[in-house]
């Protein structure tokens, strides 16, 4: 019996060009190269220009994966971005995406779970394909972080960048079975009582603006640990398999000891695991498809591959998709 599958069809990403060091945050707060690399991993981070938006670093993702996948505008029957940091309060990075890119009406919003964001989105644009809202839906992952950061806080400030990654999401068709191509099978969590641990200080309703980022960094690491590792053992339990199955663990990318914690409890090698945290920073719901586009751009995730995708925010919230690429 052949049932509906959301099969990724392409991928796009897109980086600011200003790149800022470790050596150069140094020069900024009160920091090393050493503490930041041993403490996140990180090197450096994208920042966008001052009038680079969210919605600008959208569309040029976008683009590319319309591009990279031969996709005409007019195809293209929804739009989903997921960011915490929006060009405008409203209307939405979607509808700005959908009118640059030239796509035609149909639906458009944004969705907010922070560096769970992309996995949310990609979630219900599966469920919108699954359930025949659309056939094939543009989900991009876009933040400016660097815009709600407070550049004197060197607990936060030396570990989040900019960028954007998209993927455009189609239908197509499976048996039904873990061989099928597409998106096999997606967790969502939100544990609300875990505000506190990450969190801006401001918003339209409250401060007016949006505030900065505040964390107790050693309280995320800590469930960062335990809920990666929770979401992974129950998506292969979930579709009976085990780690050796998995191809790629393509994580959010907030803190190369939290990814390497969760590939030990896959017992998954570190070849087998997508790292971009060096070079991107944290870029919150962009990481994970900035990560997914640079391994199929260079060729390592290739058709057919069996990827397991993760991550971790403000909400706390987390999640993860199984997908056969
Ligand atoms: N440079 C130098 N020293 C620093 C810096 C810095 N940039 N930041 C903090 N310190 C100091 C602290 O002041 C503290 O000094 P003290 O001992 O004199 O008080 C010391 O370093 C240790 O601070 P901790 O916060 O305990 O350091 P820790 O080892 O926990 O590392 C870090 C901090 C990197 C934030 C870590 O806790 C972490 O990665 N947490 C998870 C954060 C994360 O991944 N967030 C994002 C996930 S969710 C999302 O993506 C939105």
């Amino acid at each position: 019996m052949s049932i509906i599958r959301s099969i990724i069809r392409s991928t796009g990403g897109y980086l600011p060009e200003n790149i800022l060091t470790n050596a150069a945050l140094a020069e900024m707060v009160d920091t090393s190269d050493e503490w930041i690399m041993q403490r996140s991993g990180i090197k450096e981070r994208c920042i966008a220009a001052d009038d680079e938006t969210t919605g600008d670093m959208a569309v040029a993702a976008g683009r590319m994966a319309m591009e990279r996948g031969c996709v005409e505008a007019q195809d293209i029957d929804g739009v989903i971005i997921a960011t915490t940091t929006p060009d405008k309060t409203f209307p939405s990075v979607a509808v700005k995406v959908q009118d640059e890119l030239g796509l035609p009406v149909g639906l458009a919003f944004d969705v907010q779970a922070v560096c769970a964001g992309f996995l949310y989105a990609l979630s219900v644009a599966d469920s919108f394909i699954q359930t025949g809202k659309a056939r094939r839906i543009l989900v991009v992952g876009a933040e400016k972080m660097s815009s709600i950061l407070d550049w004197e806080d060197r607990s936060t400030c030396v570990l989040f960048g900019d960028g954007a990654g998209a993927v455009i999401l189609e239908r197509g068709e499976g048996d039904g079975g873990i061989s099928d191509r597409g998106v096999l099978s997606t967790y969502l969590y939100a544990n609300g009582g875990q505000a506190d641990l990450l969190y801006t200080d401001g918003g339209t309703s409250t401060s007016g603006d949006s505030g900065h980022i505040k964390m107790q960094g050693r309280e995320v690491f800590k469930y960062a640990v335990q809920y990666m590792s929770d979401v992974v053992m129950e998506a292969l339990d979930a579709n009976n398999l085990v780690s050796s199955d998995i191809d790629w663990l393509v994580p959010h990318q907030a803190n190369s000891r939290i990814i390497e914690a969760t590939a030990k409890k896959l017992k998954l090698p570190m070849e087998q695991v997508i790292m971009t945290v060096e070079r991107h920073g944290n870029t919150s719901a962009a990481s994970i498809p900035l990560a997914l586009h640079e391994a199929v751009f260079d060729g390592r995730i290739k058709q057919n591959d069996l990827l397991l995708l993760e991550g971790m925010g403000g909400g706390l919230t987390w999640g993860a998709a199984l997908i056969r690429f």
